[in-house]
């Protein structure tokens, strides 16, 4: 990656779990992998004013949060969190003097002043150039007040001829209408070349490799349809609950949370016609026309496109990862939700009407305690002809998968029908493994230090485009609506599962079976059976 412009990066919400698990571990590799020198400052923006900490006799009081305090949070989260340990204290004890806390209120127009006139002297100090690159990581309900106050101080031209970039964090908007409501008041302020709206997943090495794999081999594009591929599956799953955070994962729920942003942009790249260039402009283009080409899903045929569930209580996992769960339902009314309806699994079939996918489903599925931690696209292929070895094997004959892993353990997995050795003509499924760690012998950076570099250098493919997010808000909304509307709660299922029934139904009633299914193992199904 190349290094990035000096830059003062703010963090609104920096005392919050993402910026503490992931963006300040960022901006620690950057600058140690030396992308991002020594003229930058980092400064948190957040409402809390004092914190408390333990004392050395382990009596908990409250401290003043300043400079020195974040300093000190932010040591301890690269310490904890940074992708490379341990933490280089070298490194650390030169830079941790770039890091700046200020308190004030989101909507607070005196407050972001006190910070306008903080960074301004840290231009001075840091020689960063009157760049400002905005990170806004806090709750949904603080955007408006934080994109009104900067967008005034931008429109002041505080900062000179320096650039001001805003990045921000999912989610964006709750709906169609919602997300149009933001997208109008960004742009009253912002002009789209500044906005970078984040999902993280387009961060991830593997994630972006779905296009290098795509458009740089030619062994696929004349493959790559209906006419050879008979279904495409796409699988997010958690092992985590959702226990802790019922207050805002309520609000949203699985299909909000996780389908909307980063299972269709899985499926984008999975589904979207070759981008005439590899710039932000043609590429975004191109997902565009996905989600436009979805079929919709009428009011009366949610039921058959759509399942949700919610985890019951139970014990899952297995040694260290041994886990247990009152069931959402109960941690939700222990936070003080009485009753619920939010989804934590959710799966739909869907079809993408255009001439590459014409007639051919796309099964898309995520969850929390299920049965592992995966994202992986299967893409299967028809079976082959049985003719031919229907009447010699003894074995059954598998269709071809092409299994895209993007997390854990990143790579491309070919499955092939392969002939086990020997007099009788058995035939067995191998597999082609490609895995980065061995392939490339190199760690991919995490997400977010890929997605700070690429905003600091103002570009923008790995970014969702304002149109982008209303027409992915646009497949999802008439499911939500009917979801919102029906007399049926979501299915429970047992934690430590692959989900309610229906979830198999969904896929099994068509023929077809989920790659991981109810027994937690990778199981084709038989083409070809004697
Ligand atoms: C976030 C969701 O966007 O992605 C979380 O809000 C989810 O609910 C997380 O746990 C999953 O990210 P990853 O990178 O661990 O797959």
């Amino acid at each position: 990656m190349p290094s990035a412009t000096p830059c003062a990066i703010v963090i609104y919400g920096a005392s919050g779990d993402l910026a503490q698990l992931k963006l300040i571990p960022a901006i620690y590799e950057l600058v140690r992998e030396g992308l991002l020198k020594e003229k930058f400052v980092l400064v948190g923006y957040a409402r809390s004013k004092d914190k408390k900490v333990k004392g050395p006799d382990g009596q908990e009081k409250r401290v003043p949060l300043d400079d020195a305090q974040f300093r000190k949070d932010c040591y301890e989260a690269v310490k904890k969190n940074a992708r490379v340990k341990p933490l280089d204290e070298d490194l650390w004890k030169k830079i941790e003097s770039n890091f700046f806390y200020v308190a004030g209120g989101y909507d607070s127009p005196e407050d972001q002043g006190r910070l306008g006139a903080r960074l301004a002297e840290l231009d001075k100090t840091h020689q960063t150039g009157g760049n400002r690159l905005f990170f806004i990581s806090t709750p949904p309900d603080a955007f408006e007040g934080i994109i009104k106050c900067l967008g005034e101080r931008q429109q002041r031209k505080e900062n000179g001829s320096g650039f001001n970039r805003l990045m921000i964090e999912k989610p964006f908007g709750r709906d169609l209408a919602s997300a149009r409501a933001l997208n109008d008041l960004l742009h009253h302020y912002w002009a789209e070349e500044q906005i970078f709206r984040i999902d993280h997943y387009l961060g991830k090495e593997t994630v972006q490799n779905l296009m290098v794999m795509r458009f740089a081999n030619s062994i696929f594009e004349p493959i790559w349809n209906y006419k050879y591929i008979d279904h495409i599956q796409i699988t997010v799953s958690e092992t985590l609950s959702a226990d802790d955070r019922t207050g805002y994962y309520d609000k949203s729920g699985a299909t909000r949370d996780m389908i909307q942003n980063h299972i269709f942009q899985l499926m984008a790249l999975v589904a979207m016609e070759p981008p005439v260039a590899l710039d932000e402009m043609s590429i975004r283009d191109e997902k565009v026309k996905v989600f436009k080409s979805v079929r919709p899903i009428g009011p009366g045929q949610v039921d058959s496109f759509a399942i949700r569930g919610q985890y019951g209580p139970g014990e899952y996992g297995s040694g260290d990862k041994k886990r247990t769960t009152p069931g959402y339902r109960a941690a939700a009314k222990k936070q003080g939700i009485e009753s619920t309806t939010t989804e934590t699994f959710a799966a739909i079939k869907l079809f993408i009407d255009n001439w590459r996918w014409s007639g051919m489903p796309f099964y898309i599925r995520t969850g929390k305690c299920l049965a592992n931690k995966l994202s992986e696209v299967v893409v299967r292929f028809r079976s082959p002809p049985l003719t031919l070895f229907q009447k010699q094997c003894d074995s059954a004959v598998y269709p071809n998968d092409l299994i895209i892993r993007v997390q854990p353990e990143e790579g491309i997995s070919w499955r092939l029908n392969g002939k086990v050795p020997g007099g009788e003509m058995n035939i067995k499924s191998v597999a082609l493994d490609f895995l980065y760690k061995t392939a490339f012998n190199v760690e991919p950076p995490e997400a977010y230090e890929r997605l700070f570099n690429d905003a600091a250098h103002g570009e923008q493919t790995l970014f969702i485009r304002g149109d982008e997010a209303e027409a992915a808000w646009k497949v999802i909304d008439p499911i939500e609506q009917a979801w919102a509307k029906s007399p049926n709660p979501p299915e429970q299922y047992t934690p430590g599962t692959w989900g309610p029934k229906k979830a198999m139904d969904l896929i099994e009633l068509d023929g077809r079976r989920w790659f991981q299914n109810a027994d937690g193992e990778a199981e084709p199904i038989i083409a070809c059976s004697l």
